[in-house]
């Protein structure tokens, strides 16, 4: 039986232009220990998908229109708070996208940090500071004794970083949801957090929601990956299969971005490509305009990013 069935997901938000399906029907299985990739661009509902399992989505806008989400026989989607408390920040845990938004600027990073532990374990404070900094140590911060007292804003950003993955990872989930989490970091502290959660993976036995836009992460990390475009799951296959024998376009340019030399620049002019095909086709909906017009901006931003 897998550790996570997430069943026909749908996520829609209310907004002044109509409803609109941030995730339209997705399904997916995660098994003890695994991990697994979810890529596609931007706004293909990647985050959405992980809200709405953590419960996170903002209501209203948001709505969970349908849908299960099986875990350890509690529905996520549907259980009562009480259940939810038991499962959440405790079972199962996120890194989010924005370590800075997720941080409060105003708490020590060893109150941020034993929060989880106080909460959902009911240990005394001095036996959850003695866990805050066995986990500090462990996501590799140095002098961790004093950085305990320090704020946020006396952090790097990949401190910062590793902060949040000491919080996810100290009340030893069985899940852990990594949204993008070295997307604000620079090249060589995004491959150290990479290792870090691996590692720490391999010790806690923990199965990874990894989301990423980047192939090569997924390569080096995942055991399987799934592609999301326009809400959809378009594509599932063990990591090798994908690399092998990509079947969606956008899995296709993705995969061929990263033998060019223009990582950022390459998949989204093969979407492109394809996407102004589909519009000249007729093929055309609102999505696939808001596809081209994401499309155009990445471009542009690629080719400001490599000068
Ligand atoms: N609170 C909200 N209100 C209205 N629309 C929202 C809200 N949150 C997300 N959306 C929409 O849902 C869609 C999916 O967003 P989501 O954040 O899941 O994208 P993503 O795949 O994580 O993208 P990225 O790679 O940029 O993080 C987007 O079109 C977004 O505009
Ligand atoms: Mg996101």
């Amino acid at each position: 039986m897998p550790l996570l069935e997430v069943t026909d997901l749908r996520t829609s938000f209310h907004t002044r232009n109509g409803v609109y399906r941030a995730v339209d029907g997705v399904s997916f299985t995660l098994a003890k220990g695994e991990t697994l990739g979810l890529v596609g661009e931007s706004g293909s509902g990647k985050s959405v998908t992980c809200y709405s399992l953590m419960g996170l989505v903002p209501q209203p806008p948001g709505r969970i229109v349908s849908g299960t989400a099986m875990f350890d026989g509690t529905d996520l989607l549907h259980c009562s708070p009480a259940q939810a408390r038991t499962i959440r920040g405790k079972r199962i845990a996120m890194i989010f996208q924005d370590p800075m938004t997720s941080l409060n600027p105003y708490l020590r990073i060893a109150d941020q940090l034993i929060e989880p532990l106080l909460i959902h374990e009911k240990i005394s404070r001095p036996a959850a500071l003695a866990r805050g900094l066995a986990m500090l140590e462990a996501v590799g911060i140095n002098d961790a004794a004093q950085r305990l007292q320090a704020y946020p804003h006396e952090f790097s950003g990949g401190m910062r970083q590793r902060v949040m993955i000491a919080m996810a990872l100290i009340t030893r989930p069985e899940i852990l949801i990594a949204d993008e989490p070295t997307t604000a970091l620079d090249v060589t502290v995004q491959a150290q957090i990479l290792e870090l959660i691996k590692k720490l993976q391999q010790e806690f036995h923990m199965a990874v929601i990894f989301v990423t836009h980047d192939l090569g992460v997924v390569s080096g990390l995942c055991d399987r990956v799934q592609v999301m475009y326009a809400g959809r799951l378009v594509e599932t296959a063990d990591t090798r299969t994908l690399f092998r024998t990509p079947r969606h376009p956008y899995t296709q340019a993705l995969q061929r971005s990263i033998r060019h030399r223009f990582p950022y620049i390459d998949p989204l002019h093969h979407l492109q490509v394809e996407l102004v095909r589909r519009y000249r086709a007729g093929q055309t909906d609102e999505r696939i305009q808001r596809g081209i017009h994401i499309s155009i901006n990445g471009i542009a931003a690629g080719l400001r990013n490599t000068g």
